[in-house]
């Protein structure tokens, strides 16, 4: 069985103070994209969990019990009680690998709609959100897809109305970056956050399907900790901007940085200027919004 899952980008993300948790109070717009990890399961005998990966950072990944993909599995085997749980997961990468683009998130909820699936749990939609939750702040979202507006912990997720299609190209770094790391960077630069306010502008011209005034209404209260932490980007989103990019962005905590292009071939032009840049490691066209994990056989 094949499982699809795509990234996700932030077109706004507010960032607040921190609960008692340490999670930070986020009011975010999501909107996933056609970069996609597909997961191929298998069953195994009972009691066998195997995690492997292929492709984009694939030699940097843990495939043992830390990581989410194998926490997820487990966390359903658990919560259904499946006595002669086994799963063999492999993980084709697409999406960059501590890039701000949710992939282990992505995955992670990817192996919840497969487990559900392979031995026929009977989980509902809620009962898959709620172990999604438990899993990670982006995981319910990538279960989700399409655009939404992100609440709490960026979990609180309620589906928003857009028009047309938006023609994204990823510009990938040359290292990642840690998302605790960065949250803790904005935490020094900004000690004192105001609460984070819902993006009208933006999700008006989502609603309108105004591409220009969504690219002039994409916000990043990470983006400043991000640039503090890798310098580099400032002149990545500026050559993008130069190329004709209409809005230009650090996805999540980055470091991936995403441009909003007028058209598809308008994409392919600011893609062909960024892959010329040597602080740029790999370039990639998506569009969204697109759905969020599907069973594709
Ligand atoms: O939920 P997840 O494990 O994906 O979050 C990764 C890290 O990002 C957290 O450990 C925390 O440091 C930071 N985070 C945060 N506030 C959020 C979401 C994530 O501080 N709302």
């Amino acid at each position: 069985m094949r499982v699809r899952v795509p990234a996700k980008v932030n077109l706004a993300l507010a960032v607040g103070a921190t609960d008692t948790d340490g999670y930070h109070e986020l009011v975010t717009v999501f909107q996933a994209t056609s970069l996609f990890d597909d997961l191929y399961v298998s069953l195994t005998p009972p009691g066998e969990f195997h995690l492997s990966f292929r492709g984009e950072g694939a030699a940097f990944l843990p495939t043992d019990g830390t990581n989410l993909a194998m926490r997820a599995a487990r966390a359903m085997a658990k919560r259904f009680d499946v006595e002669d749980a086994g799963i063999d997961m492999t993980i084709r990468k697409r999406i960059p690998v501590a890039g701000g683009m949710a992939g282990g998130s992505a995955d992670a909820a990817a192996v919840l709609v497969a487990c559900n699936e392979l031995w026929g749990c009977g989980a509902s939609e809620a009962d898959l959100l709620e172990l999604a939750r438990a899993l990670g702040a982006d995981v319910p979202f990538c279960l989700m897809g399409g655009t939404a507006l992100g609440a709490g912990r960026g979990d609180e997720l309620m589906p928003i109305l857009t028009r047309g299609t938006y023609h994204w190209v990823l510009a990938l770094s040359h290292s990642g970056l840690s998302t605790p790391a960065v949250f803790r960077e904005f935490d020094r630069l900004v000690p004192e956050p105001a609460p984070p306010g819902n993006p009208e502008q933006l999700l008006s011209a989502l609603a309108h399907g105004d591409v220009a005034a969504v690219g002039a209404a994409l916000t990043n209260d990470l983006q400043e900790a991000a640039l503090t932490l890798q310098p580099l980007l400032a002149a990545t989103l500026e050559l993008g901007r130069s190329a004709g990019a209409v809005g230009s962005i650090v996805s999540g905590s980055g470091p991936t940085c995403a441009f909003l292009a007028e058209s598809a071939e308008a994409a392919t032009g600011i893609a062909e200027e960024l892959a010329l840049f040597s602080g740029v490691r790999a370039v990639r066209v998506a569009h969204g919004p697109v759905p969020g994990v599907q069973v594709v056989t």
